[in-house]
């Protein structure tokens, strides 16, 4: 780590935020106007929940689920047509089946666990390659890429956070409900505020964004111009 906020000889910019803040999306096009590589670190654990359900492993085995994390044989596939990356688990296309709110929710009940937290550090830390990443998750900028240049924090209100992701799943083609909606993601947040291991929280050094009035578009250069000023 060099004093420039260069890691391994790639910049790392952090997106950190509660469900529904539209960090996905706009890292996903941040990533592709910098022609930089993009770390969905929700898939991850969206991934080791999917697997233990597969694999009947209980939610509270933490010895059963940090090992299933160590040897997640887990695929991220960029897809030429523009339509975003294909994701496999053990061989199996579940691009679309790991965004459910249970898959979520499922998430985030193995993410609390730190034994699972540690299984999947180095996999994280190996999404990082010149020229840069753009890191999405809870704890980028507090535990996986401390040091990263650039670190944002977003959020929305609640209201706004359960609006898009309804429509969000609605356009998935998924079931979608707006009270369950509002209740799971207040349980989320709950939950992945209040954990002891990596709780939901903004880096000392981050720049807070509230995303509940402005578009994506407005975000997206919002942040590229912070990136802008402190890279020249
Ligand atoms: O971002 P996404 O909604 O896909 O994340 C699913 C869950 O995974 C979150 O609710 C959170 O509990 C967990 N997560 C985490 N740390 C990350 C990314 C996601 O704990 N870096």
């Amino acid at each position: 780590m060099a004093e420039s906020g260069i890691e391994d000889g790639a910049y790392v910019i952090t997106i950190d935020g509660p469900s529904g803040s539209g960090k996905g999306t706009i890292s996903r096009l941040l990533a592709n106007e910098l022609g930089w590589r993009f770390l969905d670190s929700g898939a991850l654990y969206r991934l080791v929940g999917l697997a233990a359900m597969s694999h009947a492993i209980a939610f509270d085995d933490e010895r059963g689920l940090a090992t299933l994390a160590a040897h997640l044989d887990v695929e991220f596939v960029s897809d030429d047509s523009g339509s975003g990356t294909k994701i496999f688990l053990e061989g199996e296309e579940v691009t679309t089946t790991i965004r459910s709110e249970a898959c979520g929710n499922n998430a985030s009940k193995v993410a609390a666990i730190q034994a699972v937290r540690d299984a999947l550090y180095e996999r994280q830390r190996a999404f990082l390659v010149a020229p840069g990443l753009i890191a999405d998750g809870r704890d980028m900028g507090t535990v996986i890429f401390p040091d990263a240049r650039l670190k944002i924090f977003l959020t929305a209100s609640l209201e706004e956070r359960a609006s898009r992701r309804y429509k969000q799943l609605k356009q998935k083609g998924l079931d979608a409900n707006l009270s369950a909606l509002l209740e799971e993601l207040a349980e989320r947040d709950e939950r992945d505020m209040n954990r002891s291991s990596a709780p939901l929280v903004a880096a000392d050094d981050a720049v807070s964004i509230d995303t509940s009035n402005m578009s994506i578009d407005e975000v997206v250069a919002k942040v590229s111009d912070l990136w802008q000023r402190i890279s020249v």
